[in-house]
């Protein structure tokens, strides 16, 4: 039975030594309590890092470590010293994190740590793989993992692989300052899905995968390495009835035990039941935009005096990777902040900020949200923000009011909340103002919209979609392996027709098929092992081997000239069998080309990059080096120009592959595969890659065998998904 195994940097839990005994602590951060719900419910094994270096562990504790997250189905990644400290301190959270939250001066790039952050990836990829089996759904989280999804693919094709960005994913402008950007892309391209939070962060992606990364795309829809990505945005949710009815247990006084906070908050509210709590909850992290809400507070006391000694900011900070010297900084400036508005401001027996440093308990957590009337959420860049959702879901007289930054990732689903720019501390503290004064009436309406929507898309109902969208856009499995879709018997079966049948003929497309694209069609060029394998398959008796392009006679001929192939260019206009001369087997007009060609070299004029190729009976305008998003707007302007000119039954416009060409209709190849031997009785062995290819599927009798090199809609019998799972199976008709 195949499983799902959730794979992140962080486990939910995170384990430390204390007293010789290992500590279990839940995680902190939005992707653990998020995803620990989903986890908890399903089947699923979760594989990440549990806190501790090897180091650390020893062989003390291995045992006791892996006994403590069995029962948790977990299963710990082991780092090093050294790879925590380039992997985490260093690539994740001083490059990607600072880059991703539009945090350029603090993103530095130090090639140790990019390299200490593949080898890391590598480590994970390890363990996912001797945890898993063949067909198995992986689902990999966040930025830590940009390249796991690719080295697991590579590993092991059958695996169906989610990958959920949590974080912005910044604008291309942005995203193209990072030296490793095409890696980086490559490696989530890894995914059969890629979610991300917002529509937004999806739509950055994908025109950052278009410029950067030789794609295609249609819609949501990339087609990559000949397979098809599916990208898509799910604004993650929580365990809304879990907070909803603990905090109702709360209300109830169910909650028997009283922790300090609980008895200072009861204290604070029974003494002052005039005075109002304002609460702000997150890591303590630069993107939170920590001192730009306490600067707005400041700033809100003194334009609005009346609320001194009235109203008190709660602000739980938890601390988070301290080892990065921004973290560091960002403390200090926050604990010289609080002082010096609490200097400013404090009255005998009255401190406006309510200032802690460390994390807290669940139940605590709960306490603090529902004595609020007002949560204070502005970072500066939040991919989603969770406690802006755990603060509404605890608010169960439905009083309360959100002031929620615009930039978390949350505020498009949040409309009824204050929405503020958290740069504009005069808009905060006006917000603050009217959300203090809000009408008990206005403040329900404005909760109930905001819980109708969060209690309807829950943490499980999030997870659940991407599951079935995963499900949905996995290519079907058939697909996905060479091995398992030409089963053992089917290409058994094959093996008996190659010896049993008079003749063979293996009738092999090149750009897509045999070689991958290049920027310049000139450098895709055969290498050795392809010379060799067409060259074993050729020496088997009675064997033909034919290779049929849309390329010109000049440039097939300059690889193939030499060798004892038959040729096919031109799309089928030029013939070159075994040891004879070149034969025209079309002979189509070609006084056409002196009107198109002027158009075309004016699109080539204003689209560097861009070029034309002459070739004998069409004309190809080439956009593969040309800005992609350029490209693609100009190749729908060419395709309407030249579809208003060519208006001649006998000329057509093909759409490649980042290419446009004008030919005549009647040359295909599917006619001039007629001019090869067809008996039904060979062995004939078809494959291409395009849908130029199609035409000479079409022509081919019943019991040929037909390959599709990719995964789109085709009239081949079966799919490979490509280059190299096609000359894997030719290898199979190489002469012993
Ligand atoms: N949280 C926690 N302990 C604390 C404070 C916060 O577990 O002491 C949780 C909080 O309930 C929320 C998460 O940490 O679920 C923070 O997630 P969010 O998306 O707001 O921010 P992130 O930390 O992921 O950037
Ligand atoms: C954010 C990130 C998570 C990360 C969490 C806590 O939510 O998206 O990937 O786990 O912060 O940060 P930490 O560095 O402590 O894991």
């Amino acid at each position: 039975m195949t499983k799902t195994i959730i794979i992140s940097n962080r486990l939910p839990v995170d384990l430390k030594i204390k007293a010789k005994k290992i500590e279990v602590r839940p995680s902190v951060g939005g992707l653990a309590t998020g995803l620990s719900t989903v986890h908890r419910q399903g089947k699923s094994i979760w594989i990440g890092w549990p806190g501790l270096t090897i180091e650390e562990i020893g062989t003390v504790y291995k045992e006791k470590i892996k006994e403590a997250l069995k029962p948790l189905n977990c299963v710990a990644v082991q780092l090093s010293d050294k790879d925590v400290s380039g992997y985490y301190f260093g690539f994740s959270n001083k490059s990607l994190w600072p880059l991703f939250h539009y945090f350029l001066e603090y993103t530095e790039y130090q090639p140790e740590q990019w390299t200490t952050y593949k080898e890391v990836n590598e480590k994970f990829a390890e363990t996912v793989l001797n945890n898993c089996n063949d067909g198995d759904t992986i689902w990999i989280h966040d930025y830590q993992l940009l390249l796991l999804p690719k080295i697991l693919r590579d590993r092991n094709p059958t695996l169906t692989i989610g990958f959920f960005l949590h974080i912005p994913f910044p604008a291309f402008e942005i995203f193209r300052t990072c030296p490793w950007r095409k890696e980086l892309l490559q490696g989530m391209l890894g995914a059969n899905l890629i979610g991300f939070h917002t529509y937004d962060y999806a739509q950055h992606f994908l025109n950052s995968a278009k410029r950067i990364v030789d794609i295609q795309l249609h819609f949501n829809e990339i087609t990559y390495d000949n397979r098809t990505i599916k990208v898509d945005s799910f604004p993650m949710g929580i365990d809304y009835y879990h907070f909803y009815n603990t905090a109702l247990d709360h209300l109830k006084g169910k909650y028997i035990k009283k922790s300090d906070l609980k008895q200072h908050l009861m204290e604070y509210r029974n003494n002052h039941p005039d005075r109002k709590m304002i609460l702000s909850i997150d890591r303590m992290d630069y993107t939170k935009g920590i001192p730009n809400r306490i600067h707005a507070f400041g700033y809100f006391l003194e334009k609005y005096p009346q609320y001194i000694g009235k109203v008190r900011l709660v602000m739980l900070s938890v601390p988070s990777r301290a080892n990065v010297p921004q973290y560091r900084k960002l403390k200090k400036e926050t604990d010289e902040l609080v002082g010096r508005i609490n200097g400013k401001f404090a009255t005998i027996d009255w401190t406006p900020i309510w200032y802690f440093y460390r994390s807290m308990p669940f139940e605590n957590l709960i306490d603090l949200y529902t004595n609020a009337q007002v949560a204070l959420i502005t970072p500066l860049r939040d991919g989603m923000n969770l406690v802006a959702k755990e603060y509404i879901a605890t608010r169960t007289k439905k009083d309360g009011v959100l002031i929620l930054s615009e930039m978390a990732g949350a505020a498009s689903e949040m409309q009824e909340a204050i929405l503020v720019n958290p740069n504009n501390a005069d808009q905060i503290a006006e917000a603050l103002h009217t959300a203090l004064e809000m009408p008990l009436k206005e403040q329900i309406v404005r909760m109930e919209v905001l819980q109708s929507r969060l209690s309807k898309y829950t943490v499980e109902k999030w997870a659940s979609d991407f599951m079935k969208q995963l499900n949905d856009s996995s290519i079907p499995k058939v697909l996905n392996s060479p091995s398992e879709l030409l089963d053992r018997t089917a290409l058994e079966k094959m093996k008996l027709k190659f010896k049993t049948a008079p003749n063979r003929l293996f009738l092999l497309d090149y750009d897509g098929t045999l070689v991958h694209f290049k920027l310049n069609p000139e450098n895709a060029i055969p290498d050795q092992k392809l010379y060799e394998l067409l060259d074993g398959i050729n020496k088997n008796n009675n064997t033909e081997v034919a290779i049929i392009s849309g390329r010109s006679r000049r440039s097939l001929a300059k690889y193939f000239a030499h060798k004892k192939y038959t040729l096919i260019t031109d799309h089928g206009i030029w013939i070159r069998k075994i040891d004879e001369e070149w034969k025209k087997i079309e002979n189509p007009k070609t006084e056409w080309k002196d009107s198109i060609r002027p158009i075309i070299v004016c699109f080539v004029d204003k689209t560097p990059g861009s070029f034309l190729e002459e070739k004998e009976f069409s004309l190809a305008w080439h956009y593969r080096k040309a800005e992609a998003h350029l490209a693609e707007i100009r190749m729908r302007e060419l395709r309407i120009v030249l579809s208003g000119l060519v208006t001649d039954s006998e000329l057509s416009i093909l759409n490649g592959n980042k290419v446009l060409e004008v030919k005549n209709s009647i040359v295909s190849k599917g006619r001039a595969i007629t001019n090869l031997d067809l008996d039904a009785d060979n062995f004939i062995f078809v494959a291409g890659d395009d849908y130029t290819d199609e035409s000479m599927f079409e022509m081919l009798p019943p019991n040929a065998i037909s390959i599709k090199v990719g995964n789109t809609e085709t009239l081949a019998k079966y799919h490979v998904q490509n280059i190299l799972a096609l000359r894997n199976l030719l290898k199979n008709f190489e002469s012993q």
